[in-house]
């Protein structure tokens, strides 16, 4: 009896192993790109939402990240999204809005007065209202990710607004992105995320924009080690798919379409907590670096909101409301 017992157990152990190993080969596989490295929070989020999806369909579906920049830089990343090469990604709100004007709404600045403030107004009606309206061009916003604030950092100290005059800056490749920082007296040079560090050492540019993270993540910091911390910018990052990957999720099981959207939407929540973790490291790394820090004073910050001051003035109707939308909310 305890022999037929044990055949029992064995044969019950073997099939169990086999549905395993059956679910270990997924229907379908979805790559998605991001242009930071592991260990960056938005890539250990990307990883944490593909391991809530391989789980919660039964291994159904697989998620394969790809950072680095591997699969493309940004730009090249969304073409390959628009023709269905790519089936999802991570994009930062500065890359986004070149493809989507209407998104310029969000990358004004200082439209924020701190990171709570932003994080109301995306997790209500407007950040939804906004990741749903990227659809006519075959992608959907799935969730948002932090990014902190942007500000400048140069080779040379600067110590003012009025430092900023003459320089060369570079910035992501967005045509509102020059015209804001040309609005101080800089000069705009639009140059790919990757080749930023390159650039500030071959003394092709000044300085650049962008969140503590980035910066010391790149390097940066080696290169421009002064940091005018004004916070200019608040650009979160988009997860994204695109239209033909849903369909394809949607082939699989159409209860799927919807639980990639709350895995996205729950490592969202995960990457803000790791944001903020990195953001405080960064600093740390960047004071042992030696980085100078300039905090700008009440009359800069004056000076710096006064000089973008047209860019909220050339809003038409619609976009002035979702402003004061904004400052309501
Ligand atoms: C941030 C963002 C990147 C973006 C970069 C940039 O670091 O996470 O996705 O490419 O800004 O300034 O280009």
């Amino acid at each position: 009896m305890r022999k037929v017992l044990l055949v029992a157990v064995v044969l019950v152990c073997v099939f169990f192993a086999c549905r395993k190993e059956e679910t270990s080969h997924p229907e379908l596989v979805l790559r998605y790109a991001d242009n930071q490295g592991h260990g960056y929070p938005t890539v250990e989020a990307a990883k944490y939402m593909a391991e809530l999806v391989k789980e919660r369909t039964g291994g159904k579906i697989e998620i394969r990240v790809y950072p680095d920049s591997v699969l493309g830089s940004e730009n090249s990343v969304m073409e390959q999204m628009v023709y269905g090469g790519i089936d999802m990604s991570r994009f930062s709100l500065g890359t986004l809005s070149q493809f989507f004007p209407e998104l310029w709404t969000l990358q004004l600045p200082y439209l924020y007065t701190d990171s709570a403030h932003m994080w109301r107004v995306l997790d209500g009606e407007i950040g939804d209202m906004y990741l749903q309206g990227m659809s006519d061009k075959g992608l959907v916003g799935l969730a948002w990710y932090d990014a902190g604030a942007r500000s400048f950092y140069t080779r040379m100290p600067i110590s003012s607004v009025s430092s900023l005059r003459g320089l060369t800056i570079r910035v992501q490749e967005n045509d509102m992105m020059s015209r804001t920082i040309e609005l101080l007296g800089a000069k705009a040079v639009q140059i790919p995320y990757g080749d930023v560090y390159s650039a500030l050492q071959k003394l092709r540019i000044d300085g650049a924009e962008n969140n503590l993270p980035s910066y010391v993540f790149m390097d940066h910091n080696q290169a421009a080690p002064y940091f005018y911390q004004d916070e200019h910018f608040r650009l979160p990052e988009v997860v994204m798919i695109s239209n033909d990957a849903r369909k394809k999720v949607e082939a699989v099981d159409p209860a799927f379409v919807n639980l990639i959207t709350e895995c996205a939407k729950e490592s969202g929540f995960y990457e803000r907590k790791l944001w903020q973790e990195e953001e405080k490291r960064a600093y740390e790394e960047a004071v042992q670096s030696g980085v100078k820090f300039t905090i700008p004073g009440e009359d800069d910050m004056l000076a710096l909101k006064k000089a973008m001051e047209p860019l909220y003035q050339e809003l038409g109707p619609k976009e002035q409301d979702i402003v004061q939308r904004i400052g309501d909310t």
